[in-house]
């Protein structure tokens, strides 16, 4: 992004991201699917601090979904190492002090994670909670609709304990209690590899974010992309229903 263009565009705040594409990008080059998930994270890693430098206050990555529980175990395992590598990875930075602005949150069903992995997110998150510059949410075993059932039980025990009527119930209510609590909703939600879907992202927090589709497969995905993705999104009109 040139100086230029960053003056006079209106950033998105938050901006999601599906991160799809991996097997097909492997398959292409022969390669096993693993091989895609290990150049996929090293994408995510660019793209993290590019949008940092850009000033982009909020990201969302979406890395695993509670479907993707139906692949091989052996490319679960992959993506599981990947994920720990990057945790570790990220947890030295921190204490070497070396991780000056980012703030990293997981958002997803923690109870569903290998434990390892639960205790290294709890960390990283306690190290980074005072980092203000850029969050950076880490989806995996995330799922829209499990996010939504969470937050209806939550709101379902305050019912019960007569904290709440049910006819108060309020779009607030519901947001204040699903993963992504006080960020703002996602402005932008890009995915690349040429499917035009959800697959069960954000599907709350969605409701009025501008949608930015490619055939780009996720490893890829450049700095100049995301450029174009924030571009086009500066140009839309977005009205919230109103006029
Ligand atoms: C996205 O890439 C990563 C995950 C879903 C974990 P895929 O693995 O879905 O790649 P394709 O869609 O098969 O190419
Ligand atoms: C969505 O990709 C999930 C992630 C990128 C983590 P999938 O590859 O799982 O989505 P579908 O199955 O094509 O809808
Ligand atoms: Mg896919």
């Amino acid at each position: 992004m040139t100086k230029e263009n960053l003056e006079n565009i209106n950033l998105p705040r938050h901006i999601g991201i599906i991160m799809d594409g991996n097997g097909r990008w492997a398959k292409q080059r022969g390669l096993k699917r693993s091989e895609g998930h290990k150049a996929g994270a090293q994408v995510f890693r660019n793209i993290c601090n590019y949008a940092e430098d850009i000033g982009i206050e909020c990201l969302t990555f979406y890395a695993f979904s509670t479907e993707n529980w139906k692949r091989p175990a052996e490319e679960i395992n992959a993506i599981m190492n990947l994920f720990r590598d990057y945790l570790m990875e990220a947890q030295e930075k921190e204490e070497e002090n070396e991780e000056k602005g980012m703030r990293i949150r997981y958002i997803g069903e923690r109870s569903g994670l290998p434990e390892d992995i639960v205790g290294m997110i709890e960390q990283l998150e306690s190290l980074s909670a005072e980092k203000h510059k850029i969050t950076v949410n880490l989806a995996v075993n995330y799922g829209g609709r499990d996010e939504i059932i969470h937050a209806v039980k939550k709101i379902a025990k305050r019912v019960e304990a007569g904290e709440l009527k049910p006819e108060d119930i309020t779009q607030e209510d519901i947001d204040g209690n699903l993963f992504t609590a006080g960020l703002p909703d996602p402005d932008l939600i890009i995915r690349p590899s040429g499917e035009y879907r959800l697959s069960n992202f954000l599907i709350w927090q969605s409701a009025y974010s501008e949608f930015w589709f490619s055939n780009i497969l996720w490893p890829d995905f450049t700095p100049d992309d995301l450029d174009k993705a924030i571009i086009d999104y500066s140009k839309r009109n977005r009205r919230f229903g109103g006029v």
